[in-house]
């Protein structure tokens, strides 16, 4: 059986590691699609050498561009994609635009799709990711919820049963296995205070929106003044933060690096008192790594661990208050453990394989 598994942005490339892993062994043939979502070695490479990513079967290059765009382009080169590879199956993660492109790309040539993080919901729908997710599980035959939330998510929108295989979640297998590995050459942060906290900012409506921006980046000087702050840049941040004035964009006493790959990632989130962010999967990482959680934003779809106190958000219209927000925030940390059965048993990737490959014997 051969399944097309399509990637393009960062945080799918550490999905795919633990799955192509579980793909070969049960047997699976998998050959892998980058869209060429992200292209810079930081962004794309860094995580194959490190995580034992098998090289992709086929390699685009639909990075840049606006959405529409990305999308487009992406859309046509993965149906030719599509027609070469003649897969029985086509596998995509999460919620990006490469996701949604390979989820009607395929649908297009008939062939089946299986969704890796689906359920998920922010409910707001001016986030290009909440288009991509719901429009990727409509488009899915078998999707592989992370938690049950999502799961009861998907039925409440109509989603039959038998496409449903809750699985537990693909990046806690991912923390499982990488968090103890180290690179040769670890990122070091510089110490000054006795507290550190590791910033990421990355999200369209957060950097593209030039007041916000403003405010984000006032918050950071100020939190640098408290803690000592990383912040790994993004390249849209980058770019946005170039259009502000140099004092507008100033960043204090931040330290500013170039994006981390993910091994020095997970030992940074370790080590730090506090993870500030607007990404998704860092807020799930920050709580397995047992860090508290700051998020800038003011809905979250993993809502589970704002209840059980590891993340709190704050509205990034607010970011100038970030520093008084944090020092809050960490004297109140109190988390409630995390429930075992909450994001699966760590062992996700390997229930995904099977249902692919069980799903296949159901269906002749
Ligand atoms: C994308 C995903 C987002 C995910 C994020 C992880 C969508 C809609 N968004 O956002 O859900 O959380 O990836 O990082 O798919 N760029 C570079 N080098 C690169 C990659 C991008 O310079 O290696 C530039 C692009 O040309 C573009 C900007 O950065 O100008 C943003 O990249 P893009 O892929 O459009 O979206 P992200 O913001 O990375």
């Amino acid at each position: 059986m051969i399944v097309a598994s399509v990637v393009g942005a960062r945080p799918q490339f550490v999905k795919a590691a633990v799955v192509s892993r579980a793909l070969a062994a049960a047997g699976l043939d998998e050959r892998g699609i980058h869209t060429g979502q992200h292209y810079d070695a930081n962004m794309s490479q860094v995580f194959f050498d490190e995580l034992a990513i098998p090289r992709p079967a086929v390699q685009l290059d639909c990075g840049g561009g606006n959405h529409a765009e990305q999308t487009a382009k992406m859309l046509t080169e993965l149906d030719r994609a599509l027609r070469s590879l003649r897969p029985d199956r086509v596998l995509v993660y999460g919620d990006t635009n490469s996701t949604l492109a390979a989820a009607l790309a395929a649908t297009k040539r008939h062939l089946p799709v299986a969704h890796v993080e689906a359920g998920l919901r922010s409910f707001n729908r001016q986030m290009p990711e909440e288009i991509n997710r719901v429009l990727t599980d409509h488009a899915s035959d078998l999707l592989f919820p992370p938690t049950e939330s999502a799961a009861a998510q998907l039925r409440r929108e109509g989603i039959a049963e038998d496409a449903i295989v809750a699985v537990g979640d693909v990046m806690r297998d991912a923390t499982r296995l990488f968090a103890d590995l180290s690179t040769d050459d670890p990122f070091e942060p510089t110490r000054r205070h006795p507290r550190l906290a590791l910033v990421t900012i990355h999200r369209a409506e957060n950097v593209d929106d030039p007041e916000r921006l403003r405010a984000i980046a006032a918050g950071l000087r100020g939190l640098a003044e408290r803690l000592d702050v990383v912040l790994p840049v993004h390249p849209r941040t980058r770019k946005a933060l170039d259009t502000l004035s140099a004092d507008e964009s100033s960043l204090g006493a931040v330290q500013t690096i170039e994006p981390l790959g993910y091994l020095d990632m997970l030992r940074t989130v370790r080590g730090a008192d506090l993870v500030v962010t607007d990404s998704g999967g860092l807020q799930k990482e920050a709580a397995f790594l047992g860090t508290a959680c700051l998020t800038l934003r003011t809905e979250t779809e993993w809502t589970e661990l704002v209840s059980l106190g590891w993340n709190r958000l704050h509205d990034p219209r607010q970011a100038a208050t970030v520093a008084a927000a944090a020092d809050e925030w960490l004297d109140a940390f109190a988390p409630q453990p995390l429930p075992d059965a909450l994001f699966g048993d760590g062992h996700a990737s390997e229930k995904v394989a099977a249902a692919l490959r069980d799903r296949r014997v159901a269906t002749g």
